[in-house]
């Protein structure tokens, strides 16, 4: 059995302290996405920024043996792109920055794509589209309705674009610990198991999504997962909160087309 913890008001309010600061790192970082830039370089500038501007710790520095404090994933790189002195943006490249940290005991974690100059049609419209598979469950998120909703709704929006889910890795819940119970899947799924939503659950939701096939090989440095046929992959993370009427965005950076707090009942 799957139990889904329940965050009190006390603990809320860290969950938000935690998000604003990943919202945070995720919209400083922008200004540094350029031609030529390394990738060991972006994560550096992460790095200090968590450690001595936030008085925060980044969550994936250690986490199983991860080398750095962030994952940049690269054009064809699904997700846990390991940043590197070596690895240089390039003109058209799509990137995701995913930041994960902890403050005051708390976890948060988000994700986001940026381009690198001027996109391809094809890297932008991916992105847009991971971007919007996101945004459609949120609008679905309440009390009462089913987990399964959630990665049913994706996959809906994802499909009728000709893109494909990533199957292999799930959003998660997320508190005092990085990852908890329930694992979000991004399609839909049976399972016998059905977990209804509650107010004050914290989790996570993370597509990742292809342009062209859904599978993906990890590489030889046990971390780095790119698609098997080399197409372009996209991915966008929020933590959010269930409230009483639908979600809280507590990751939600500047310049998002989507309210913080979303209404879903009436
Ligand atoms: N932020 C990602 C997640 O949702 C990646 C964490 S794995 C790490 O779990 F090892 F790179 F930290
Ligand atoms: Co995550």
């Amino acid at each position: 059995m799957t139990t889904v913890s329940i965050k009190n008001t006390k603990e809320i309010k860290k969950m938000r302290v935690a998000g604003k600061l990943v919202a945070e790192v995720l919209e400083m970082i922008e200004t540094y996405i350029q031609p030529d830039v390394s990738t060991e370089e972006l994560n550096y500038i992460c790095h200090n920024h968590i450690i001595n501007k936030q008085k925060a710790k980044p969550a994936c520095l250690g986490y199983n043996g991860f080398p750095k404090s962030i994952c940049i994933s690269v054009n064809d790189v699904v997700c846990h792109g390991i940043p590197n002195y070596k690895n240089k943006l390039k003109n058209g490249d799509i990137v995701n920055i995913d930041v994960a940290i902890i403050k005051n005991k708390y976890y948060s974690d988000a994700s986001k794509m940026f381009f690198v100059g001027q996109p391809t049609p094809l890297g932008k419209m991916l992105c847009e589209v991971a971007k919007k598979s996101l945004y459609s469950s949120l609008y679905i998120i309440k009390p009462g309705i089913y987990l399964n909703q959630i990665g049913k709704t994706i996959q809906k929006y994802v499909e009728k674009h000709n893109f494909s889910i990533v199957r292999e890795y799930c959003g998660h819940g997320i508190g005092t610990k990085f990852h908890e119970d329930p694992q979000i899947l991004h399609h839909n799924y049976y399972n016998s198991e059905q977990i209804q939503l509650r107010s004050g659950m914290t989790f996570t939701i993370e597509p990742m999504i292809n342009a062209g096939k859904c599978e993906v090989k990890c590489m030889n440095d046990g971390w780095t997962i790119k698609t098997k046929d080399h197409s372009l992959s996209a991915q966008y993370e929020h933590t959010i909160l269930v409230n009483e009427k639908g979600c809280e965005v507590l990751t939600i950076q500047k310049g998002e087309t989507i309210p913080r707090i979303l209404c879903n009942s009436y």
